[in-house]
């Protein structure tokens, strides 16, 4: 896998067709349900806090995700504010978004962050790296191709500060020198009145600091963000985050770019590298970024990035549970990064920032031609990202933030929009379901419920029962749970552990068509349910549905 992402990466002129797939939409027999599960809420057993900035977004200069997705233009007949698509920050509002990155992904390498400020009319038009991307061939100057750079840091400041995010920007390592990144940050954060960039951003409107916190330092350098060897990044590293000026700002946050997937290598000989000058270089890391996309569905048949691929809306229930499995893998790269930095680092100080992640399908069902690497999203995407938030909460001490690929128009979106039309895809409401768990106090959660079996080419294979992940604030229990069975529902009892349930609340995301999914002509064909749910007693019990995702709130005596 790893060298089927490194040749995609290093090779932009992939292949991708612009065609929309006719989806099937085979119905589900509900099977009777089982109650055989158990879930046993370990009050007493605090795992740590989760930190809100897990459920971060990730923006790039990609395809519809700037232009014509958050950026529609002050003259737009699209309601907007100041040119941000005003539809898109209140959704954004609703789900506590608390960060957000940008400009990539592979463009942040290829962008100078000079071309996006001062008046938009006199900024210039620049070759996007993703311009070669076969779709825009025979577009003419859209602006995915060439970018107008009529979104630039004000405007994503802006747009996070709308939506009540904290601004996350990815610096160029590869082609533009480290001055260029101090002077960024000095444009962003330097007070008013104290350098000339302070000036600029002030006659632009902005007098007052951005206080950016959080700087990617590149972004796959072993890939697209340069080609570099770990040892070769470590020294890169060093040199881009030695003696940036803090300016007002208690501390800045410095994101190394850290492994794909499993590469346990990049982790250790860039940690190894790092201490070449001593252990104090590992104060300069506040975290390690992972990425990994659950990409290959071919059940094991190749490793190559184009043909292990699955398409995002005709699948079987096989598929489902392949995505779900690549999906899990998640834990394992957590936990075994986690190891191999502990090797080095036995405070602690680094933690992961998980800020790529999500399936990525063949191309063939984004909703416009403009919309790169854009894809359907249904109720399978739903639950593999919920599944993923749930491997989160369930390790607060390792992971601090994480970035959903990609916020809108691309991979796992939580919006469609084109135009004056915007939807919310079904991942969006995985986001409002868990912001519940925000800032919450994550305690264990032990699930006992039997395994799923199914076929897997003629073998016998399996998949977990019942997953998902708890956490307390004040006195009110917050639960959430998966049932990924395409067919059979499961009932569970929940055990308190000696604590006693009031009252409560439930809201499920299900349907009985896997394939389900929001379109701009049926916006609301997959919404969470509210039900009405009255626990009470130290042991309570729900039935999750089939192919589900479901918020409990429980309010403890
Ligand atoms: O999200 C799309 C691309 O995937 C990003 O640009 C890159 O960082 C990753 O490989």
């Amino acid at each position: 896998m790893t060298l089927g992402r490194r040749k995609f990466l290093s090779n932009t002129a992939f292949g991708l067709g612009s065609t929309l797939v006719a989806a099937r939409y085979p119905l589900l027999a509900a099977g009777p349900v089982r109650s055989d599960a158990r879930i046993e809420i370990l009050l007493n057993e605090e795992l740590g806090t989760i930190s809100p900035n897990i459920y971060g977004h990730f923006t790039e200069n990609l395809g519809g995700v700037v232009y014509d997705g958050i950026w529609v233009g002050e003259d737009s007949k699209v309601a907007n504010v100041n040119g941000i698509r005003k539809s898109l920050v209140e959704a954004l509002q609703k789900i506590k978004s608390p960060v957000i990155r940008w400009p990539g992904g592979c463009f942040a390498d290829s962008y100078d962050w000079k071309d996006g400020i001062g008046p938009r009319d006199k900024r210039p038009r620049r070759t996007n790296f993703w311009a070669l991307m076969p779709e825009y061939r025979d577009l003419g100057n859209v602006p995915q191709k060439y970018d107008p750079n009529q979104f630039g840091t004000n405007e994503f400041v802006q747009f996070c500060k709308l939506a009540g995010s904290q601004p996350y920007f990815a610096a160029n390592l590869r082609s533009l020198p480290a001055e260029d990144f101090y002077r960024w940050v000095e444009y962003c954060n330097s007070p008013a009145g104290s350098t000339t960039l302070a000036d600029t951003r002030a006659a632009a409107g902005y007098a007052q600091p951005f206080d950016v916190r959080y700087w990617g330092i590149g972004n796959e350098s072993w890939g697209c963000g340069g080609n570099f060897t770990p040892a070769e990044y470590a020294t890169e590293f060093r040199r881009f985050t030695t003696w940036v000026p803090k300016f007002g700002m208690k501390d800045l946050s410095f994101i190394a770019s850290g492994p794909n997937g499993g590469d346990w290598d990049w982790t250790r000989a860039f940690l190894q590298g790092l201490l070449q000058k001593g252990p104090e270089a590992l104060r300069s890391v506040y975290g390690l970024s992972l990425h990994y996309y659950s990409w290959n569905l071919s059940r094991g048949r190749t490793e190559d990035w184009d043909a292990g691929k699955g398409d995002a809306l005709q699948f079987e229930p096989v598929d489902w549970y392949e995505l779900l499995r690549e999906g899990d893998r998640m834990e394992s790269l957590i936990t075994g990064h986690w190891q191999a930095m502990g090797e080095f680092d036995s405070e602690r100080r680094i933690k992961l920032v998980v800020d790529e992640w999500g399936p990525w399908y063949k191309p063939g069902t984004q909703s416009i031609p403009t919309d790169a690497l854009g894809q359907m999203i249904t109720l399978r995407d739903a639950v593999m990202s919920a599944m993923t938030l749930d491997i989160f909460n369930r390790h607060p001490e390792k992971v601090t933030m994480a970035a959903c690929a990609q916020l809108i128009n691309c991979l796992n979106s939580l919006f469609i929009a084109h135009g004056d039309r915007l939807i919310t895809t079904p991942v969006y409401h995985v986001f409002q379901m868990y912001a519940a768990h925000q800032g919450g106090t994550a305690v264990r959660a032990e699930f006992d419920s039997p395994a799923i079996s199914y076929q897997r080419d003629g073998k016998a294979a399996s998949f977990w029962g019942l997953k998902g992940s708890a956490s307390l604030r004040d006195k009110t229990l917050t639960l959430t749970v998966v049932n990924p069975d395409v067919s059979q529902p499961r009932e569970a009892t929940i055990d308190l552990m000696g604590a006693e349930a009031r009252s409560g609340s439930a809201a499920t995301l299900t349907h009985s068509d896997i394939h389900a999914h929001n379109t701009f002509e049926n916006p609301d064909a997959l919404r969470p349910q509210t039900k009405e749910w009255s626990p009470s007693g130290s042991a309570v019990r729900y039935t999750f549905p089939a192919a589900s995702v479901t918020l409990l709130q429980i309010n403890l005596a």
